[in-house]
């Protein structure tokens, strides 16, 4: 979807859209596409690239809050359908640090020793929550998903530091009122959207800049680097203004900041492994490099990551 086709459905423009968010296009799964295709599209490249085939996997870990099912998890229906013979499956839920959670959990798991192969899926359905009558969101929610597969090495490489926090205060900053057991469907729920994305959108900006840079500094400290050290951050894809306030604390000039925001929009838990991806097909990772992921979402929760590629 365009900005051309939001401004037909709602009172918006393609002015305001890019000028407040840097959003131009985002994909939308036609309705027969579940979150667990996507997440199978992704996890299957990913296999192929670490040269990893199914019955090595030990744990599969989806970030998503647009499961298939409210039960069971969305990792479970990945592993049906990929046949994942050896493995657990389980979704963190996290909403768009729903991948950072779900890698910091696979290096715990790996370098505890209990599990070799782990792999670590953001997938989100957004399409399926987002209010396409709500300007103040509809217009900047996309469909994707990125996968990972996390493995111990002994050259140096890997994850070097993670961190992870919430604030569940902040819940109804950015929530779905209505779906849970708090304020269930009834038998005469009207539709009026209250089952779809709300978001306080100024008040999440301002603790989204403030803690991502806090998690950004923590992780790069824990790996006892600076941020001149940063090759690459590649941080959620919620709006070009967050991204930009976070490079100019950390120092970094946009050369050292992956965006492809304009392409999907705000893609939620898929937006920092299909950042990620992008930025290693493109040749702009290379070996020994390193990488800096952060996000940040609806808990409120936020986390990031430092890998040496
Ligand atoms: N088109 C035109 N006008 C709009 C639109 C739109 N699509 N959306 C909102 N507006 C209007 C508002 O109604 C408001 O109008 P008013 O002043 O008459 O009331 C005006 O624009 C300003 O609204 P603000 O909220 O102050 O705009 P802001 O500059 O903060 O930008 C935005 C809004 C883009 C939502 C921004 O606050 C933002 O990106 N917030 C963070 C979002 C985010 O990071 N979410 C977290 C992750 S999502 C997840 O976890 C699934």
């Amino acid at each position: 979807m365009t900005n051309a086709d939001f401004e037909k459905i709602v009172d918006t423009s393609d002015e305001w859209i890019i000028s407040r968010t840097g959003i131009r296009e985002r994909r939308i799964a036609n309705n027969g596409t579940h979150s667990s295709d996507m997440a199978v599209a992704a996890l299957l490249k990913a296999m192929e690239m670490a040269k990893c085939s199914p019955d090595e996997i030990d744990a599969v870990i989806v970030g998503t809050v647009t499961p298939d099912y409210r039960l069971p998890s969305t990792a479970c229906v990945v592993q049906e359908k990929i046949g994942f013979p050896n493995a657990v499956a389980f979704d963190a839920v996290a909403a768009c640090t729903g991948f950072i959670n779900g890698l910091s959990i696979a290096r715990s798991f790996v370098e505890a020793g209990n599990y070799q192969k782990v792999a670590v899926v953001g997938v989100e359905k957004l399409s399926s929550i987002t209010n396409y009558k709500d300007r103040n969101t509809c217009v900047l929610f996309g469909d994707a998903a990125g996968a990972a597969i996390v493995a111990a090495d002994t050259n140096g490489h890997g994850v070097l530091s993670t961190f992870m926090k919430s604030d569940g205060s902040y819940r109804k900053f950015l929530w779905m009122p209505t779906g849970g057991t708090e304020n269930p469907y009834t038998a005469d729920f009207t539709y009026d959207g209250s089952d779809k994305i709300a978001m306080n959108g100024s008040e999440v900006f301002r603790v989204a800049v403030r803690q991502m840079c806090d998690a950004a500094f923590k992780v790069i400290a824990d790996a006892g680097l600076k941020p001149e050290d940063i090759s690459l951050m590649v941080p959620h894809q919620a709006n070009i203004r967050i991204i930009d306030a976070i490079a100019k604390r950390l120092g970094l000039g946009m050369d050292k900041v992956m965006m492809n925001i304009e392409k999907y929009g705000n893609t939620s838990a898929a937006s920092v492994p299909l950042a990620l991806d992008e930025a290693n097909r493109s040749g702009r990772i290379k070996p020994g490099d390193h990488v800096l992921m952060v996000a940040f979402g609806g808990g409120l929760i936020w986390g990031a990551a430092l890998v040496r590629w």
